[in-house]
């Protein structure tokens, strides 16, 4: 499994360095499907192209999963889940706050997630059984926190979603927990809980593209998530997930705040 992370954390610079040559250049924003927060660039297409054909030359038995559809999905005994721009919005809008979100699954089993944060220069990279590095610095496990101290990123359209489909009103958890936030790029959020910088996500509009690496760095630094559903759906289709620092602060969340 060397080989192949140490090839995939060179393509992500590659990646990296690809989308800050374009940062501030004009290029096309498209919405799609009439969604109009979903938003894909020229940038998103030509990085995932990138990523996609580097990995292809190196690896041609391997299949793919990624967001933007320049590859069909293949079910393959190696399978790369490729969101080229996490967080496209704040690429957009914001200029930061997005991520390139690469994970190596084997038979459906994590085996590498890496999650690049372009602009903060954050190269965060899981291996199965092997930990966590952070610019490749080893990162320890988390340590465990109450819900009182948890810090939670959820969205108001999440929230909103939850309670229109009878499952959750979080708006009354705001006095439970230390603080709310919303960052915009799920990849980049579970790998802050890994980092310890925030404790909970919660969303039910994500595909497996937006996880697929962070569950690979969750699951090794001893955090934990679960699904409505109880398992990762292996295509685009939409799903929930709720990842926190530990799992008794998600069992209080549920307990108190599910309708
Ligand atoms: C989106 C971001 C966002 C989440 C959306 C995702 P994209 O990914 O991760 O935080 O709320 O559900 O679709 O479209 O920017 O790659
Ligand atoms: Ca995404
Ligand atoms: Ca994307």
């Amino acid at each position: 499994m060397n080989n192949r992370k140490e090839f995939i954390v060179a393509l992500v610079r590659e990646a990296q360095a690809m989308i800050l040559a374009k940062i501030d250049a004009n290029y096309n924003v498209d919405i799609k499907g009439g969604n109009q927060s979903d938003l894909v660039t020229e940038v998103d297409v030509s990085v995932e192209e990138f990523l996609v054909g580097r990995i292809q030359a190196a690896y041609p038995n391997d299949g793919f999963i990624t967001e933007e559809n320049t590859v069909p999905i293949e079910d393959k005994e190696y399978v790369w889940i490729i969101d080229p721009i996490d967080g496209t919005m704040n690429f957009v809008y914001m200029l930061r706050d997005f991520a390139i979100s690469v994970a190596l699954y084997h038979n459906k089993v994590g085996q590498i997630g890496v999650i690049c944060d372009v602009v903060n220069d954050e190269m965060i990279v899981g291996v199965l059984n092997e930990g966590v590095t952070l610019n490749d610095k080893p990162v320890k496990n988390v340590q465990p926190v109450t819900l009182r101290e948890a810090i939670v990123d959820v969205s108001l359209r999440t929230i909103v979603g939850l309670e229109k489909k009878g499952i959750a009103d979080l708006t009354k958890m705001s006095s439970s927990i230390l603080s709310h936030r919303n960052m915009g790029s799920a990849a980049l959020r579970l790998a802050h809980i890994g980092l310890g910088r925030i404790h909970m996500y919660i969303s039910d509009t994500l595909c497996i593209w937006d996880f697929a690496a962070g569950l690979v760095i969750l699951n090794e630094l001893g955090a934990y998530h679960n699904f409505l559903e109880d398992e990762i759906v292996f295509d685009a289709k939409r799903t929930d997930l709720l990842a926190s620092n530990n799992k008794t602060i998600l069992d209080e969340l549920k307990e108190n705040f599910y309708i």
